[in-house]
């Protein structure tokens, strides 16, 4: 297990009833997965895609097996442990949008935040800020029924990433949308998934692999193909560890800048005390300057 290792699962099984109606969901199931990825899953009807999603969710539990979450084994913590790790690691985008009816959708975005302790103005107004990023800030207060398919599933997504969690697990979010729709929910969650999250999606659309790092393919609650399309290396930096290096950062580029202050430097350029430093992280800064685009745009 590497240090970037944030899920690892090792020899899972789900049984669902017994004797007759016994069905084995998941098959000694083993999976890996880097900080960073953008997983998608695929497999036919009933293949255990949705049994994965849950267990990795925290949602349900295997009945045999280990599932290590950021080094910690959670298969068998108190459901109470499980629903707090589930809040504040863990955002969810299902397929038919999951919304509360009877909610205005500032307030459904807001729901995640109920477990953090936060006052109910201060919830609000991060989900605020997080119906702005999906161009949603004028329909705060509309109902989910008087938003369109595509609108209600960026509300969905907007609540899935409210409380900054490190995993976003997304089943099937195109499957009600129409492919324009579809588009744009798509290119929000590469956005996330650009900026460190790790995303684990269920599809049955072959074209939206295109946006993966990783197509996972099941078959009868095993893996039937594992194909990598973006190495470990070039992955994402994961949000907790382009924190850490920032502050790191800061503090090597100050003593550099006090070692080396006879260096001449080219007028108007305010990054060149950063020279040393950036050749040493010459491939994690394309990721950064990427990610720092796709924000800019926003
Ligand atoms: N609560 C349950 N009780 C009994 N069997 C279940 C339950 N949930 C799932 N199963 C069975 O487990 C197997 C895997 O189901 P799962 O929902 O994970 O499939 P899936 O790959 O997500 O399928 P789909 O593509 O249709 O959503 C299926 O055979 C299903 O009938
Ligand atoms: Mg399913």
């Amino acid at each position: 297990m590497s240090e970037n290792t944030l899920i690892e699962l090792k020899g899972l099984t789900k049984r669902y009833g017994y004797g007759d109606t016994e069905t084995l969901a998941l098959k000694d199931f083993d999976l890996e997965i880097k900080r960073g990825e953008f997983i998608m899953i695929m497999g036919p009807s009933g293949c255990g895609k949705t049994t994965l999603l849950d267990i990795i969710g925290l949602l349900d539990r295997a009945t045999r097996g280990n599932y290590i979450l950021n080094g910690e084994d959670v298969a068998s913590i108190s459901a109470n442990r499980q629903a707090k790790l589930r809040a504040k690691k863990i955002g969810f985008v299902f397929q038919n949008f999951n919304l509360i009816e009877d909610l205005p959708i500032i307030e459904n975005v807001a729901l995640p935040l109920v477990y953090t302790g936060y006052s109910k103005t201060s919830r609000l107004k991060q989900a605020s800020r997080a119906l702005a990023r999906f161009h949603l800030q004028e329909r705060e207060y509309y109902y989910p029924h008087q938003l369109s398919g595509g609108q209600q599933q960026r509300v969905a997504i907007a609540r899935a990433i409210v409380g900054s969690p490190e995993i976003i697990l997304a089943d099937e979010p195109t499957g009600n949308l129409d492919s324009r729709s579809s588009h744009v929910v798509m290119e929000e969650l590469k956005a996330i998934h650009e900026e460190g999250n790790t995303i684990i999606m269920v599809t049955h659309n072959p074209a939206l692999t295109a946006y993966a790092t990783r197509v996972i393919n099941m078959l009868d609650g095993q893996i039937d193909t594992d194909i990598k399309t973006v190495a470990d290396a070039n992955l994402p930096q994961p949000i907790s560890v382009r924190f850490k290096k920032r502050k790191e950062k800061k503090v090597a580029e100050k003593a550099e800048v006090e070692a080396t202050i006879e260096l001449p430097k080219p007028k108007n350029s305010p990054k060149s005390k950063n020279t040393k430093s950036k050749t040493k992280a010459k491939s994690t800064k394309a990721t950064k300057s990427k990610t720092q685009n796709s924000r800019r745009k926003k």
